[in-house]
């Protein structure tokens, strides 16, 4: 017999088919209206994803990527953990983790991630200030804050800041960090640093020591976390999103000191948003992070000087 999570799931895949609406967003929809309680809510999320992570995915992506890295974005991915360490260690974290219950390893890429053993955690289940003190975040984004090595008082611009996850980390520098990004409702979630809500084409300030530009991509280097990016990306999407890149660092090349440096980053595993080169900048060194290689999400990273 079919049951009532079947069903559930069932639907979620129909209308995500149809409509390209996130699965995240559909699976809190449809179980709130159907009142499953959370247990319920998990298994038919995973029971979802799952689904997603085995459908065939468009020939113009899997012809861009070899056989080993399309069945590593075809795992599940543990979650990994970000430390604060304005507010804690990560030995500490860890310590106070373990004392939870929660078992992690610290990850081999970057020295601020927690990879937990299991499945999920609920951050609300966590004690004060505990769970203030940590947030989820990929290794590889961590390993793209890390590439920022700014001095107390350096000015940083974090171009994309987005929700923040990386300014948060480069906080933890002592820099003075301007956060711009086109989404107020995303840039709303930072505190502690300049915010300015614009486009970062054509956004103009005084000259920086640090630039990131973590750039609007396919997000193709984060399938094992979000399986459905099909839903809503086209083939023709990636190279307008190349020269989307390519003018957000067009214009942050402006606003960069004589001796500052850039950093380009993406969280895509398609070479045509990882260029090694932009105008009027010189390559310093750069990498591209795979979960077939090196365990954690698809990510690029490039640092640039004049
Ligand atoms: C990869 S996400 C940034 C993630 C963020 N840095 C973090 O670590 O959480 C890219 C961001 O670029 C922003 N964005 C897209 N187009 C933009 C533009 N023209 N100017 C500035 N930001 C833009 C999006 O709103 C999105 O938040």
């Amino acid at each position: 017999m079919v049951s009532k999570l079947d069903i559930a799931v069932q639907d979620i895949l129909t209308q995500h088919k149809s409509t390209g609406e996130p699965v995240d967003q559909l699976v809190g929809k449809i179980t709130r209206s159907r009142g499953f309680g959370s247990r319920d809510r998990k298994l038919i999320g995973d029971a979802v994803f799952d689904a997603l992570r085995q459908k065939p995915w468009p020939a113009w992506f899997t012809r861009k990527i070899d056989p080993e890295l399309e069945q590593a974005l075809r795992t599940r991915a543990k979650p990994v953990l970000a430390i604060d360490q304005r507010m804690i260690t990560v030995q500490e974290a860890q310590k106070q983790l373990r004392e939870l219950g929660v078992e992690s390893s610290v990850s081999h890429l970057a020295k601020t991630a927690l990879v937990l053993e299991q499945d999920r955690l609920s951050l609300d289940s966590l004690p004060h200030p505990l769970r203030e003190s940590i947030w989820f975040m990929d290794e590889g984004s961590q390993v793209i804050a890390a590439q920022i090595k700014a001095k107390p008082g350096d000015r940083v611009l974090d171009l994309c800041a987005g929700g923040g996850g990386k300014t948060r980390m480069l906080l933890a520098t002592g820099a003075d960090i301007t956060a711009v990004d086109i989404s107020q409702t995303r840039l709303a979630k930072i505190p502690g640093v300049h915010r300015i809500v614009a486009d970062g084409r054509t956004v103009s300030l005084p000259p920086f020591d640090w630039i990131l530009v973590d750039a609007p991509c396919s997000g193709t280097g984060t399938l094992r976390r979000s399986p459905d990016i099909f839903g809503r990306l086209q083939e023709a999407d990636i190279a307008a999103y190349a020269k989307l890149q390519r003018e957000l660092v067009a214009n942050a090349t402006q606003m960069l000191k004589p001796t500052g440096r850039l950093v380009y980053a993406t969280c895509s595993v398609l070479p045509e948003e990882n260029p090694m080169n932009f105008d009027g900048l010189e390559l310093i060194e750069n990498r591209q992070l795979l979960p077939s290689t090196d365990g954690c999400d698809g990510f690029y990273h490039a640092s640039f000087r004049f």
